[in-house]
């Protein structure tokens, strides 16, 4: 069995953290979502993976590279614009020659991973399988509707009046039935090829569709408050670690990841929470369910609830929670007077002010 990731797509929607870079690539506790999907399929037993690649190719190459790291060989296969997750498929007929495989879309995130769908497939061997799971925005999917017996009766893209709040989460599994499926569809109103309409082919042609509907699933939607929930869920699960330097007028409480290379001093840190290579925390509060990414500093300030990208600089900025901070941002407090807010902030941020 092979999987066919997708980290293709355009790279520029306008997203709080992707304007300039990979939604793929999206940090949870301090580690690309795109990692998470590639790590489930290994866990699975699939090792063969073929990536499809758009605008944000040499990024998404270079942070993955030959998949060994993972135990995995990665095949990349460029698509020349987003034509639509269908169209992935068409693409990659030829490396995925006769072979079952799982489609996994890289911005997902399935909490549990995917290895139990996975063997169901194998042991049941249905031409589709398709995972579900309940949202309270249907209308943002593909949703489908299922009859009294669970079985699927119909599948769409993205529908204005939802049928119901099932949404198709971003992980497929297909037998080579769907390389005609492919073929025979015609883009959406939306002008892509929907894999949703794919799988209405094979239903409407008789094959066979099986659907698993899961609790736990995110994708970048742009939420920062469902990006820091998950980001918490993932950080309670971490294994903690005292691998950089904290000094002993530091204290360490609960589940505290510092990485090589990070510095720790006269600081409190309540975990979870994860602090990054190469990051300096000095005269600081961390508390519960923060990621500070690699290459930060933060000096004289709290950060609770909050996830922190690499490279940025936090300095006697009082305390800040349930916070997403990109990469490269400077927050510092006024020293003197006039103590006024001065900012300089990137298109569509969004900033509270408490006083
Ligand atoms: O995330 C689940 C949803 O994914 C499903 O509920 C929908 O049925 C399905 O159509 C898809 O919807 P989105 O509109 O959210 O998909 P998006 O355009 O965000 O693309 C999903 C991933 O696939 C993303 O990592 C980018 C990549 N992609 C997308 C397209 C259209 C490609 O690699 N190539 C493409 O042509």
């Amino acid at each position: 069995m092979k999987a066919l990731v997708l980290a293709g797509g355009t790279g520029s929607r306008l997203r709080p953290i992707t304007h300039t870079s990979a939604k793929q690539l999206v940090p949870v506790a301090n580690k690309p979502v795109l990692f998470y999907g590639i790590e489930a399929l290994v866990a699975a037993g699939i090792t063969e993976l073929g990536i499809v690649t758009g605008d944000t190719a040499a990024e998404i190459e270079a942070t993955v590279g030959d998949g060994s790291r993972f135990g995995a060989r990665v095949t990349y296969l460029p698509q020349e614009r987003p034509a639509g997750l269908a169209h992935a498929v068409l693409i990659a007929r030829e490396w995925l020659g006769n072979d079952d495989f799982v489609m996994y879309l890289g911005d997902n995130f399935v909490v549990g991973g995917i290895t139990e769908l996975v063997d169901a497939f194998r042991a049941e061997r249905p031409d589709a399988g398709i995972m579900l799971t309940k949202v309270g925005d249907p209308s943002a999917f593909g949703v489908a509707e299922l009859d009294g017996s669970g079985r699927v009766v119909r599948l769409e893209e993205k529908p204005a009046e939802p049928r119901s709040d099932l949404a198709l989460v971003g992980v497929y599994l297909f037998s080579p039935a769907v390389h005609e499926a492919v073929r025979a569809i015609r883009p959406s109103g939306r002008g892509e090829l929907e894999i949703t309409d794919a799988i209405q082919w094979l239903l409407d042609h008789g094959h066979a569709v099986t659907p698993t509907v899961i609790d736990g699933y995110w994708k970048d939607t742009g939420n920062v408050t469902d990006m820091l929930e998950v980001n918490r869920s993932v950080l309670e699960g971490m294994e903690p670690a005292r691998l950089g330097d904290v000094d002993a007028d530091s204290e360490l409480i609960g589940r505290v990841r510092v990485e090589a290379g990070a510095r720790v001093e006269r600081s409190r840190i309540v975990g979870p929470v994860v602090i990054g290579s190469g990051s300096v925390v000095a005269d600081s509060y961390i508390g519960p369910s923060t990621s500070v990414d690699s290459s930060c500093v933060i000096i004289g300030s709290e950060l609770e609830f909050s996830i922190v990208l690499s490279g940025s600089r936090i300095e006697h900025a009082g305390r800040i929670e349930g916070s997403l901070i990109g990469r490269g941002v400077r927050v510092t407090g006024a020293q003197r007077a006039p103590r006024a807010h001065r900012l300089v902030l990137g298109d569509h941020s969004h900033v509270q002010i408490t006083s």
